[in-house]
């Protein structure tokens, strides 16, 4: 690729000062309201279990069972009941409540300074003195092994995230000599691309992210959030990501079962969360969060145009659902409106792989969220962050461009082949080759099952044992 895609960008002043805004009418606010009950009852069943022991004793246990109780006792003792409850619920609601609710006004427009204003107050009072110190130590060379890391009780309350964190493997160093044509040292004033990727084991995994790796490649001061819908670490995946020598940090961060069983499931949510807690609990303020999805299809010119973000930029997605083109419309180098076929009451129509957003904007944020909403990923995730048209910066030459397409690859199962075990041995190549298969979730050799692997010469397929024995 041509140098120039590497060359730093002068920041953009034209979105610098802040402003005041107007609430836009036109938004249905029923609906923002629906969304927050939804995602507050989410938070609450992500809770950690050391922290859901405490929720009880600060209310909610006594909230239900003295409401149960209440049908027998009469209508006086049921108002005097309610008068203890109610004021415990409210108390209950601004200390644990709701994440994007808290800083969102009436019009369901975001104030910025609001949350850590009052409400928040109270939480962190409520929490200094259950401060937990996350066993994890950020900033060394390379670490293959598998360690757990919770976020902090004051990071569950004060931050609408509370997922716990479970680091596979990281590495903070750069160990690639060149990027284009230059020495990385000719970056190192950059700021940093967070490039948050959620994956998850099927036998399209490896391809795709090596694929999307060797993308990678080429892009200096990048720090690869991989984060994996599954339960513990692939080891296989910690050596994978680990040699291309990019900055990285592999995770395991499982969808919750609850939503597994879900139709249309909550795809690559809990992956983006413990992204999001990881940026939080590193207290990052200086660089740009891109989601990157690991089947989409990235341009280089992509990474330079969002790398000067100072708020939020938007830029179209090829490839999205009927029109296959979702992005914003700009008349005069603003963004006034979007282009998308699903609108479905969403003030922000657009792709996860669509927007990047400046961490020191974010850091205002505290209840910045996500929640487990089908659908409604990016709008509610915008929304948490407050934010306003006038501040969306236009990339790829005012939206005119593409530099990312929404590529989606066939899904299919892992393969199984029948081939006799006993010729899985170091006689042929092929006990290492469907070793490694396996590994990769591509496919496996069985004695008994799946059609048996036909192996061939000259156009005639013979016994295994002609060339295997
Ligand atoms: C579209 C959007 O482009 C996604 O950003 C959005 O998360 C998704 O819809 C959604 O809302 O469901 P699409 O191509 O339809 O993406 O979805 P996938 O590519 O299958 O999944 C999105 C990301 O989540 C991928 O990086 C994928 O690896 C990951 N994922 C998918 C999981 O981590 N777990 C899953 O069970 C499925
Ligand atoms: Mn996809």
């Amino acid at each position: 690729m041509p140098s120039a895609h590497y060359q730093p960008l002068v920041p953009r002043a034209d979105h610098d000062q802040d402003h005041e805004h107007g609430h836009n009418n036109d938004d249905d606010e029923r609906w923002t309201i629906e969304t927050d009950v939804q995602s507050q009852s989410n938070g609450r069943i992500r809770y950690h279990p050391q922290l859901a022991e405490e929720l009880p004793s600060m209310g909610g246990g006594m909230a239900a069972s003295r409401y149960g109780r209440a049908g027998n006792s009469g209508y006086r003792r049921f108002v005097y009941i309610m008068l203890i409850l109610l004021p415990a619920c409210f108390l209950i609601y601004f200390v644990i409540g709701p994440q994007s609710q808290d800083s969102e006004d009436a019009d369901g427009d975001i104030d910025p300074h609001n949350g850590i204003g009052k409400r928040r107050h109270i939480k962190l009072s409520l929490t200094t003195t259950r401060l937990t110190t996350a066993h994890y130590h950020p900033f060394h060379a390379t670490i293959i092994a598998s360690k757990s890391t919770h976020g902090s009780i004051r990071s569950m309350m004060g931050h609408a995230l509370n997922e716990s964190l479970h680091i596979c493997s990281e590495s903070h160093e750069d160990r690639r000599l060149y990027i284009g044509d230059k020495p990385r040292s000719a970056y190192a004033q950059l700021p940093v691309i967070y490039f948050v990727t959620p994956t998850y084991p099927r036998r399209e995994q490896i391809p795709e992210l090596t694929r999307l790796a060797y993308t990678l490649l080429h892009v200096p001061r990048l720090h690869w959030l991989v984060a994996n819908d599954r339960e513990g670490c692939d080891t296989f995946l910690d050596t994978q990501i680990n040699g291309f020598g990019i900055p990285y940090t592999h995770m395991a961060s499982p969808m919750p079962s609850e939503y597994r069983k879900a139709k249309p499931a909550p795809r690559g949510v809990a992956n983006r969360r413990a992204a999001l807690q990881w940026l939080h609990q590193h207290n990052l303020t200086n660089g740009v969060l891109y989601f990157g999805d690991d089947d989409n299809t990235y341009d280089l010119r992509l990474f330079s145009e969002i790398r000067h973000t100072q708020r939020v930029s938007m830029f179209p997605v090829g490839l999205i659902a009927e029109y296959a083109i979702s992005g914003p419309v700009v008349r005069e180098g603003k963004v006034v409106a979007f282009l998308d076929s699903w609108v479905a009451g969403r003030r922000w129509p657009v792709d996860m792989a669509g927007f990047a957003v400046s961490l020191s904007y974010m850091a205002q944020y505290p209840n910045v969220n996500m929640p487990y909403k089908p659908g409604y990923e990016e709008d509610l995730f915008l929304r948490s962050i407050g934010l306003h048209i006038d501040q969306i910066e236009p990339r790829g030459n005012n939206c005119t461009e593409i530099l990312v397409w929404h590529t989606q690859t066939k899904n299919k199962k892992s393969a199984v082949v029948r081939l006799e075990s006993r010729y899985m041995d170091e006689r042929s190549n092929l006990g290492a080759l469907f070793r490694l298969l396996e590994r990769m979730g591509v496919a496996r050799a069985s004695e008994h099952e799946g059609p048996v692997a036909t192996i061939s010469k000259n156009g005639k397929s013979k016994s295994h044992a002609y060339f295997l024995s």
